[in-house]
């Protein structure tokens, strides 16, 4: 596949801003999308760990990860959605070509992602209180998992057969002739879909340890149960930690030819420091952690590090494409539409930061009230400034497409 083959591939319409711009919100939201998919996979798993266990801290721990669980998947689908909107963007003609290639699987991801969902919902239909009475029909959460883990391994395929243009006509047409059928994914790499999939584990302990933080904040909190939760949350930080840096070692120490030099860049070794600087933190800060905001930096600390991993990983999609293939998603044609953008970015800052500050706001104090919990009147006039802005935004949305069908 030459340059030119490549460049044939792209929109001629351009892109409506600058390629910086989707390629620093591609990382930005998969970090986003990673560290859903990591709560969700971890809390899962701590689901069913705890739901069969005798111990009372278990149960309770495995009915309260049930509900973040749930949460999670909803929000690494909606979080998924947005690096998918950029990657296809400044990497159509890869990323389109790699989904064609296995469309059977593009099209079935959207119903496996729908099974592991009801499975999901299926176990907790038969959890009503797992602290109670311990968890029953265990083989509809081991079925959410293995389906949301495919889910997975259908994206890790497609992410990394657009990184193969060498290979795409022997994929289409293997001994000549040619399979429009798209029924077959042509490539994936394990030590790299695990190293992506066991960041679960440290990041699960981060989480945990925000968790615990919460509690602590809450009128009655549990001395004994917080106790147990820490070393639990550090167990799973320290040794998930060193499971996916002696993955991600195994993943560059298998790079395919073209990618070795990657291995051994400086960009790796960032990486390598800021997970590690995560999995110390809770150790750096001893006691503290217990105290103001501290048990939630962890996680804190946590995200940044998976946006460094994740530029990391960008670095490696761009420079192998401008090197070995000759295209630089850089210099794609732009056709400037600053309506588009200023609308993203303002619904992203403004209306996004005004729902999500509500929100937030009316769980976190919820969870830290004992009784009835009443909102304060300015946080009232918060929740009807977003239902304000939320309606000016769908206005807006629809007049602007009846102007430009109208002229
Ligand atoms: C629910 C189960 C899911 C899991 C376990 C999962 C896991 C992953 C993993 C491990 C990666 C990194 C793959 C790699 O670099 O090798 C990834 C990337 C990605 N995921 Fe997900 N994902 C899930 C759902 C989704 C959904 C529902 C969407 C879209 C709606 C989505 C969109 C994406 C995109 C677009 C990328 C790659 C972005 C890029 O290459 O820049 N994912 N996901």
């Amino acid at each position: 596949m030459t340059p030119d083959m490549l460049y044939a591939l792209r929109d001629p319409a351009g892109i409506p801003s600058h390629p910086i711009v989707f390629l620093v919100l591609g990382v930005l939201t998969l970090a986003l999308h990673l560290a859903a998919v990591h709560v969700m996979l971890g809390a899962g798993a701590l689901t069913l760990r705890g739901a069969f266990s005798a111990s009372p801290h278990w149960r309770r721990l495995a009915a309260a990860m049930l509900s973040t669980s749930k949460i999670a998947v909803s929000v690494a689908i909606v979080l998924g959605v947005a690096p998918l909107l950029f990657v296809q963007v400044v990497y159509d003609p890869f990323w389109y070509t790699s989904n064609v290639l296995s469309a059977w699987w593009v099209i079935g991801f959207i119903v496996i992602l729908i099974g592991g969902y009801i499975a999901m919902y299926m176990f907790y239909w038969k959890n009503h209180d797992i602290e109670q009475d311990g968890g029953r029909g265990g083989i509809w959460m081991v079925a959410s998992l293995a389906l949301l883990l495919l889910v997975g391994f259908i994206v890790h395929s497609l992410t990394n057969q657009m990184l193969f243009p060498e290979q795409w006509m022997a994929w289409y047409a293997p001994n000549e002739v040619v399979d429009p059928s798209g029924r077959s994914l042509h490539y994936w790499h394990l030590p790299r879909f695990g190293f992506f999939i066991s960041l679960s584990a440290p990041v699960t302990g981060a989480w945990l340890y925000a968790y615990r933080r919460y509690l602590q904040g809450s009128a009655n909190p549990d001395a004994a149960y917080l106790a147990w939760l820490q070393p639990l949350a550090h167990r799973l930080m320290v040794i998930g930690g060193v499971v996916s840096v002696l993955l991600g070692a195994l993943w560059m120490a298998t790079l395919p030819d073209k990618m070795a030099w990657f291995a051994t860049s400086p960009w790796v070794f960032l990486a390598l420091a800021c997970l590690l600087a995560t999995v110390a933190l809770p150790r750096l800060l001893g006691k503290r952690i217990d105290d103001g905001l501290w048990g939630y930096a962890v996680f804190g600390v946590g995200a940044v590090a998976l946006i460094v991993v994740g530029a990391v990983r960008e670095v490696l999609r761009f420079v192998t494409l401008r090197g070995v293939h000759g295209y630089d998603a850089l210099d794609y044609r732009i056709n400037m539409d600053w309506y588009s953008t200023g609308l993203f970015f303002s619904t992203f800052g403004v209306l996004g930061a005004v729902t999500m500050g509500y929100l937030l706001t009316v769980a976190w104090q919820a969870g830290q009230t004992q009784g009835t919990y009443t909102p304060s009147p300015a946080l009232n006039r918060l929740g009807n400034a977003a239902i304000g802005l939320l309606v000016l935004w769908t206005v807006a949305y629809f007049a602007v497409g009846f102007f430009v069908w109208a002229r």
